[in-house]
């Protein structure tokens, strides 16, 4: 997502900018730039990327002495990631950046081209500077200008604008996006979209409300309708990347419902899915699915296996990507080769993408990097948009990969006919109740930390499921036990009775996914089957069951794919509790690293 920043004062403008613009690289961007005013003039640079290209192309211009900046990570929504949507957006003498969404700007673009006015790139954000310079031609008073152009927009923003008609000077404003100005004792002055950048720079920061608006130089503040108020900034760098959460981990569980909604936007229509990035001609001569992928993103994939045959009814093989290496694999041209990875780096990933391609295979990645090694080899991308995922132990990726899957799952469908037009409006309206499920869901997560104190011990954890649950339960296996060390497994729920019930003691813990949804009657069997072998059982289940030790209760849905992301929320927040309640380094956990890059 969007990132804005902003600084007045006598140090090296460009590094605070780009400093802070760094601070705030975790929320996710495609390109960003800034602006700085020195001596009474604007100078203005972008980079599509990384902010390493920014850094590249600034690397001449120095920026020391006395004034003022703007910069901007931009998260593409309207428009494409390139240059010229990149922010900030300028006039004939004023440059702006912006967060959130000006939904009337189609309007507003259009008053203005029917005054002369050209627009250069396809943002929103464009509308407001070009405004603002139209406002400005008929007052003296620039901040009446601004406050006239804000007057004007429909839609939430976070907005710093400077002009060469008032050096020194940032204009600002604020609806529905969060913008935070910071000062130090030396007199500096500070923007930002969330605190992280003001740690260690500023001193004390205001924290403004919606509707504020205003302007500030190096001498005065002034705000409407209230001035300001400022708190001393507290905590360090760590801290505040982490929000106020213990653990980038805690944090990315909590962001799932956020970021679900930016998977989805764009794409999930009431009536249709659409994917920029893939045609009737890519799919054009598919008949079948290869998906390959490595831990986590494997369990995505898995996941996708029923919900391809299911709903789009094209067979589907899934394989995990170090063993297809060296396989000799049989691959033919009419299958798709979809690779699943978080880091776009995963080595064994990115040879199996290797060979398909090197086979003439159409290649898919489902990635969350973009410009990653992954990305640049497939032929077509679809960026799951999770944002920057610090926890080795991957949350927000793992469901972001499986919400682009079903949505790619009914994409097919779609295409195949093998889905009424009415039966895909269906899921498509469950689909959009997803970021809502995910934030319900959180309230378990106090019942997870109390039960927590009861799984600490034992020989070891079984994760049972059926069905879409299985992948779920060796998902959540695999959670438990990358930041808990503790011995897990995942099972299909009806293959304990072929040699893992002989396991079967108090000692034994069996976590059990029984959705109401699907199969409910069937797992119950399976885990009547341990319970009278006195496994001790946690269900997760919308239905209280006698036989469970533990039971955690979801909400009642309607569609197995909401049980998955609430059950999913639950096994992520148990296995956190129980890792905490170990002393273990939930974030950094022994021999794992977050991008697996050797083979
Ligand atoms: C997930 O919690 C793991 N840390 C790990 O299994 C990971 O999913 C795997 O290494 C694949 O990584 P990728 O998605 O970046 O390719």
């Amino acid at each position: 997502m969007c990132g804005i920043v902003g600084y007045i004062g006598k140090r090296e403008i460009k590094s605070r900018l780009i400093e802070g613009l760094r601070e705030l690289e975790y929320r996710g961007y495609d390109s960003a730039g800034i602006a700085v005013m020195l001596d009474g003039r604007i100078e203005s640079f972008k980079a599509v990327g990384k902010l390493s290209n920014l850094e590249e192309k600034t690397k001449d211009f120095a920026t020391n002495g006395s004034g003022i900046g703007i910069g901007h990570t931009r998260w593409a929504t309207h428009g494409k990631p390139t240059e010229l949507n990149a922010h900030p957006h300028m006039g004939e003498y004023s440059y702006v950046v912006h967060n959130g969404i000006i939904e009337n700007y189609r309007e507003i673009k259009e008053m203005l081209e029917e005054r002369g006015v050209t627009f250069l790139s396809q943002t929103d954000t464009e509308v407001i500077v070009h405004l603002f310079e139209i406002e400005a031609e008929c007052r003296d008073d620039l901040f009446e200008a601004f406050k006239a152009t804000i007057d004007q927009l429909d839609g939430a923003y976070a907005v710093l604008l400077i002009t060469q008609k008032a050096p020194g000077t940032i204009f600002f404003a604020r609806k529905g996006s969060p913008m935070i100005i910071g000062r130090s004792g030396s007199g500096e002055i500070f923007f930002a979209s969330s605190d992280a950048p003001l740690i260690g720079e500023a001193d004390e920061a205001a924290y403004m409300e919606d509707g504020t608006v205003g302007f500030v130089t190096s001498e005065t503040l002034y705000t409407e309708p209230e001035p300001l108020s400022f708190v001393p900034l507290q905590g360090d760098k760590m801290t505040a990347q982490k929000g106020g959460f213990r653990f980038f981990m805690e944090k990315e569980i909590y962001e799932q419902y956020e970021v679900m909604s930016d998977t989805m936007i764009g794409r999930v229509l009431d009536e249709d899915i659409v994917f920029e990035e893939i045609d009737d001609e890519f799919v054009d001569g598919i008949t079948r699915i290869k998906i390959c992928a490595c831990g986590t993103s494997y369990h995505a994939a898995l996941t996708a296996s029923y919900l391809f045959e299911r709903l789009s009814k094209i067979p589907v093989n899934v394989e995990i990507a170090s063993e297809f290496r060296y396989k000799e694999p049989l691959l033919t041209d009419d299958t798709l080769f979809i690779v699943i990875s978080q880091s776009g780096e995963t080595a064994d990933t990115l040879e199996a993408l290797r060979m398909a391609k090197e086979a003439g295979l159409k290649t898919l990645a489902v990635c969350n990097v973009d410009n990653s090694s992954i990305v640049r080899m497939a032929d077509a991308t679809i960026l799951t948009r999770a944002g920057i995922e610090k926890g080795v132990a991957s949350t927000k990726a793992f469901a972001t990969q499986v919400m682009v899957l079903w949505m790619l799952s009914l994409y097919f469908a779609k295409r195949r006919r093998s889905m009424e037009r009415e039966a895909i409006k269906d899921e498509l309206r469950f689909m959009s109740y997803v970021p809502k499920v995910l934030q319900k869901s959180l309230e378990v997560h106090e019942k997870c930390k109390r039960l927590s104190k009861r799984y600490l011990h034992g020989h070891g954890f079984f994760f049972i499921g059926r069905d879409i649950f299985y992948p779920l339960a060796l998902e959540g296996a695999l959670k438990l036990k990358e930041i808990s060390y503790l011995h897990a497994e995942g099972y299909p729920a009806g293959e304990m009775k072929h040699g893992p019930i002989a396991l079967a003691d108090a000692e034994l813990f069996t976590i059990a996914l029984m959705p109401k949804t699907l199969l409910y009657d069937k797992t119950k069997s399976n885990v009547e089957e341990l319970s009278a072998r006195d496994s001790t059982i946690l269900s997760i289940s919308p239905e209280m069951f006698d036989l469970a030790d533990d039971f955690i209760l979801t909400h009642p849905h309607k569609h197995p794919m909401l049980e998955f992301f609430e059950m999913m929320i639950v096994e992520q927040l148990l296995s956190m509790e129980i890792a905490v309640r170990l002393g273990n380094d939930v974030d950094m956990p022994r021999n794992l690293a977050k991008s697996v890059t050797v083979e």
